[in-house]
């Protein structure tokens, strides 16, 4: 498997890793078995999945096994974005170790740069009586102390961040002791976050793709979690040209897409319950793409037209000072 080197560490990351975001107890578990059998060593979740006990399973049964140790593998969580105050961190990321049954993760990252107030008896955000979400302002370079505590304590391995912009990005970077090892952002064909990676690649920072295939089932999840229907939901892996490459290369569309990520240096995180899915997510490194259709599918990219998570699903978030995506004002 190929790896990235993170930043400030040895710490080797595996270019692929399996998604879990959306998979039910059972299917993840399973997933897990499957994907450890197939060769992954890298496994990412969050706190606010609700799946990380059935990934912790499957962890266990797999280390009790004997097919591997500890140290083989590379499992990634989050801070969820109603635990950014500092006084929260440890004891979120405690939980999350936990269910996890591990003594520490690779790499914690800040799910996102905008914070929730908390419900503390759902252990959810807590949220207004018109339906929007209840605002936390926290500098999350305050939050970022406590997380790098965590690294002195041997909790954690790597941190990282996850939806932050380019400008908060820099902020933490140069705000930090302990500097930001990986971004994950939302990255497919159709949005190809080319600023974003020549920032971290100045910076020396590894960038993950999440929603590497473009998240097929979202809006799904969308409408009937937060009732929010959007618009020309994007089908990547059905593009013409995704699929006429495919065919060439004797690949699926799913691996083209995976594979034209990698060849960029993204790390990817593709998710999948169906074990023959889970299988061809790794099976990329035994074919090149050619430059030619490197750059054909480059030119895919529709930048920020291509964003499938604006998260503006939580109702009232793009009022909040850290949303991420505002689109910037024109100057006449
Ligand atoms: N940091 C964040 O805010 C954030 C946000 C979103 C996602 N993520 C992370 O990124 C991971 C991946 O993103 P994602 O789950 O949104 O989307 P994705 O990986 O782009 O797509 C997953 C979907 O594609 C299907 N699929 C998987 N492999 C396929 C293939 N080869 N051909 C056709 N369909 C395929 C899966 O269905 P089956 O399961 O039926 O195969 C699933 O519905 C998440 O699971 C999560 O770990 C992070």
């Amino acid at each position: 498997m190929k790896t990235i080197t993170l930043l400030g560490s040895n710490l080797e990351m595996p270019m692929v890793g399996l998604g879990t975001w959306r998979a039910q107890p059972k299917e993840v578990e399973n997933a897990c078995r499957v994907a450890l059998d197939a060769g992954y060593r890298h496994i990412d979740t969050a706190f606010n999945y609700n799946n990380e006990d059935s990934i912790g399973k499957a962890i266990r049964e797999w280390l009790d096994s004997g097919k591997g140790k500890r140290e083989d593998l590379f499992i990634t969580t989050k801070l969820p974005n109603f635990g950014n105050r500092p006084s929260d961190v440890e004891r979120f990321l405690k939980m999350s170790l936990e269910k996890l049954q591990l003594d520490y993760v690779d790499l914690y990252l800040i799910h996102m740069p905008f914070s929730f107030h908390l419900n503390e008896e759902t252990l959810s955000p807590a949220i207004n009586e018109d339906g929007s979400f209840c605002l936390d302002t926290i500098d999350f370079i305050e939050t970022w102390k406590v997380m790098e505590e965590q690294v002195n304590k041997g909790l954690v391995k790597a941190l990282g961040v996850s939806n932050f912009n380019g400008e908060q990005l820099q902020r933490l970077y140069d705000n930090s002791v302990i500097k930001p090892a990986v971004l994950q952002v939302e990255l497919h064909a159709y949005m190809q976050q080319k600023d974003l990676r020549a920032l971290c690649k100045k910076l020396g920072v590894a960038v993950t793709a999440y929603s590497p295939l473009g998240s097929p089932e979202a809006h799904k999840h969308f409408r009937t979690k937060y009732n929010y229907t959007m618009e020309n939901f994007p089908n990547i892996l059905g593009h013409p040209i995704v699929n006429e490459i495919a065919q060439k290369y004797h690949k699926n569309a799913g691996q083209i897409l995976l594979k034209h990520l990698i060849q960029n240096d993204v790390i990817v995180i593709p998710k999948s319950g169906n074990p023959v899915r889970i299988k061809s997510n790794i099976d990329l490194f035994n074919f090149e793409l050619s430059e030619e259709d490197m750059t054909r599918l480059n030119d895919l990219d529709q930048g920020e037209d291509g964003r499938i998570f604006s998260f503006l699903f939580f109702k009232g978030v793009e009022n909040h000072p850290e949303y991420p995506f505002r689109k910037k004002e024109v100057t006449k």
